[in-house]
């Protein structure tokens, strides 16, 4: 870490982020550490989606207010302590964070904001941290934010304290993902209960953990060859083998909605034609489906076909976060 400068000009710091989609989910945390990963993770972090975090210095206790709502600071407190500890003396943030996407919805919100409050909490202190310390910092946080700090195509192994990057924005240019909002508003459960409700709970847990390392190698395999077919059939599983741990933990949890399940079935109808897309779902009902470019127009044609009233969004992979010019004195 670079030390703090003494004449630091900055009074508050701007950062953009797109969320981290996992191929191979992050369900379940380690024993030991704060948000430590039990399974392996490949995340792709999405453009155009974003969220955006401003921070500056409170006078007295911390601030954290998302889309205009100020939030409970109990999710916030650790992130927030380990982030103070990058000034020379004590200090409280005023953290006003937006998402361009549903927040808490499914959509990996929290990586995006947390990926983007990493970012702008160091540079208002004057540091230049490293991919690797930002990661640190933003998977206290939460979990997921430790791969959207880069762009591309991030692996986070089981056990691990930071993400590492593997392939950058450019490397699959032809890979896009619609997703598929079929459900507007915040999850009843939130991803952090829900997971550690399954670890506790779900008599499956133990082999959903065993059976990930196999799945994120193959994924780490097809990714190397850009073998979509493999890839998205892994991504199924590993999305199918995660909620098999939520259908059988106690209280059993269903995120999906009747819309969910209709796009697992289109997305199936679809590979049967021929037309290759994958769906892969997170902690909610939303449905995102992996695809390659040439497919799209035909993808959304069923779709309109089937769920008129949906809006799609076509994303494809983006880049990390970035700083946005911020205030001076
Ligand atoms: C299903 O990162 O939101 O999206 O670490 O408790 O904040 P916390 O959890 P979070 O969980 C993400 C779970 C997931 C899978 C994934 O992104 O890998």
């Amino acid at each position: 870490m670079m030390p703090q400068s003494e004449s630091h000009p900055i009074t508050s710091a701007t950062a953009c982020a797109g969320p981290s989609l996992a191929l191979t989910k992050y369900w379940g945390k380690a024993k030991h550490g704060i948000n430590k990963p039990a399974t392996p993770s490949l995340g792709l972090t999405l453009t155009p989606l974003q969220s955006h975090a401003t921070v500056s210095l409170a006078a007295d206790g911390h601030e954290v207010t998302v889309n205009g709502v100020v939030q409970p600071l109990d999710r916030f407190a650790p992130f927030l302590k380990a982030a103070a500890k990058l000034f020379d003396r004590p200090v409280y943030f005023k953290a006003l964070c937006t998402n361009s996407f549903p927040t808490s919805a499914g959509l990996a919100s929290s990586s995006s904001g947390f990926a983007a409050l990493a970012l702008a909490m160091s540079q208002l202190a004057g540091r230049d941290l490293s991919h690797t310390n930002l990661s640190v910092l933003a998977r206290i946080g939460s979990g997921s934010a430790a791969r959207a700090v880069w762009g591309g195509f991030v692996e986070w192994p089981a056990g691990a304290a930071h993400a590492r990057p593997l392939y950058d924005e450019s490397y699959w240019p032809e890979l896009r993902v619609i997703v598929c909002l079929v459900h507007p508003g915040c999850k009843a459960v939130s991803s952090r209960n829900a997971m550690t409700q399954a670890r506790d709970t779900s008599p499956y847990y133990d082999a959903w953990v065993k059976e990930s390392a196999c799945m994120h190698h193959g994924a780490l395999t097809a990714l190397a060859s850009q073998d979509l077919e493999q890839l998205g059939d892994i991504a199924r599983h590993s999305y199918l083998r995660m909620f098999g741990t939520m259908l059988a933990m106690s209280p059993p949890l269903v995120y999906w909605v009747p819309a969910s399940v209709q796009l697992i079935h289109l997305a199936q109808g679809l590979r049967k034609q021929g037309i290759g897309v994958w769906e892969t779902m997170d902690a909610g009902p939303q449905v995102k489906l992996l695809c390659a470019a040439q497919d799209v127009d035909a993808i959304l044609c069923r779709l309109n076909e089937a769920l008129p009233e949906l809006t799609p969004l076509v994303a494809q992979v983006g880049a990390g976060p970035c700083l946005i010019p911020s205030t001076t004195v």
